[in-house]
């Protein structure tokens, strides 16, 4: 690499930031290794605008880290409702009771450390690391990986290991050399790569050209920078679908509490049948109430219920799309005379005025919603 380009990056960058960058963020400036863990969780897969209406809620909730290793993980997953990728909720939860259990309630400086955390990857460990504790970190998140795949026109496969070594390299030898520079040099390379340096709509390829790297840039000297990094072929996700049974029983819904492993862990849903590959032209018609009780509530009476529930509609087909998965839920809603007891313990009668206090995956929240089964406010985010 060149030497010129090591030593002029990082202050370059950082004056670029000045200019440039994001100020004035409720997580900026704050060394708190508490409230910088939270915002980096947040915001690994939330965007900015989100985070800032969220991050100080959550804070208020749980405004340390002995608070939330003291939560029930439903009021965690609660307040984490609508934020998505729910892992990073009940990894928090494991986190901050890890950080009680083995650090005294002090999370560690090393990144090295930090990435033993749960839920704490190499690159957010070198950003609590920079942020908190001033630690010469490097970090490479995607958007890292895309400034430097283009200054140094890395030009194969972005997934490759060997590729990914290099680039961790890179991202170290570009770092500032005092560590008091570390949290602004940390945030310019964030905004840098998430601002300007994007993906499909590069500052150096607009009418100003104004790139202060554009002379470095080994992608833009040779044209390329549209063209790198190369990206992995996508396949297309499977497709899959499931019924869903929205049982009222006067004022309450009844809800299923979600195995901790599975898509939405821990949250409280529908009850479903299983998934199934997606049949093209679904003939739900043919489906009776007995089939869809048997499939969504295996371990029950189906006659009792079936004898209680009645007028089974088919409601709404939505469809959700996961990272890795597409899933078509039909929902079907039926009334039941009482709040009938169940053998399974993660079933539950839920009075619409309470449902506030669960977390519910956003498409289950924003139908219950949409059919007003929630009085305004009551699952407000
Ligand atoms: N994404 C992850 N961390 C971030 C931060 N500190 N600022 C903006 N976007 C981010």
């Amino acid at each position: 690499m060149s030497k010129t380009l090591i030593n002029t990056f990082a202050p370059k960058l950082i004056a670029w930031h000045g200019v440039s960058g994001r100020s004035g963020l409720p997580w900026q400036g704050n060394r708190d290794p508490y409230a910088v863990w939270i915002s980096e969780i947040m915001l690994q897969q939330t965007q900015v605008a989100t985070v800032l209406e969220r991050y100080p809620r959550f804070m208020k909730r749980f405004p340390m880290v002995k608070k939330l290793a003291a939560a029930d993980i439903d009021e965690v997953l609660a307040e984490w409702a609508g934020l998505g990728y729910y892992s990073r909720a009940r990894n928090l939860h494991s986190c901050a009771q890890q950080v009680m259990a083995e650090f005294g309630g002090k999370f560690p400086s090393d990144p090295v450390l930090l990435e033993q955390l749960k839920g704490i990857g190499r690159s957010t460990a070198g950003a609590i690391a920079a942020f908190a504790f001033h630690e010469r970190a490097p970090i490479l998140d995607a958007n890292v990986k895309r400034i430097l795949a283009r200054l140094f026109a890395v030009d194969v496969a972005i997934q490759d290991k060997l590729v990914n070594d290099r680039l961790w390299k890179l991202s170290a030898d570009l770092l500032p050399i005092k560590p008091a520079d570390m949290p602004v040099y940390t945030q310019a390379l964030m905004d840098f790569g998430a601002t300007w340096c994007t993906s499909r709509k590069p500052v150096c390829l607009g009418s100003e050209k104004k790139c202060p790297f554009a002379k470095d840039c080994q992608a833009n000297l040779s044209d390329q920078v549209l063209l790198l990094p190369q990206k992995a072929k996508k396949t297309k996700s499977p497709e899959f679908d499931c019924n869903m049974l929205l049982i009222r029983s006067g004022n309450s819904v009844l809800l299923q509490k979600r195995p901790s492993k599975a898509i939405w862990g821990g949250l409280w849903s529908l009850p479903e049948s299983p998934w199934v590959a997606k049949v093209q032209s679904a003939k739900d018609v043919n489906l009776s109430p007995q089939d869809l009780l048997k499939a969504a509530l295996p371990q029950e009476s189906i006659a009792t219920i079936a004898k209680a529930c009645k007028s089974f509609v088919k409601l709404d087909e939505i469809k959700h799309v996961f990272t890795h998965r597409r899933l078509w839920m039909h929902i079907w809603q039926a009334s039941c005379s009482k709040e009938l007891p169940f053998a399974n313990p993660d079933l539950k009668w839920v009075s619409l005025s309470q449902l506030g206090r669960y977390g519910l995956p956003q498409p289950i929240k924003v139908l219950l919603q949409e059919l007003s089964l929630v009085r305004g406010g009551d699952l407000k985010n």
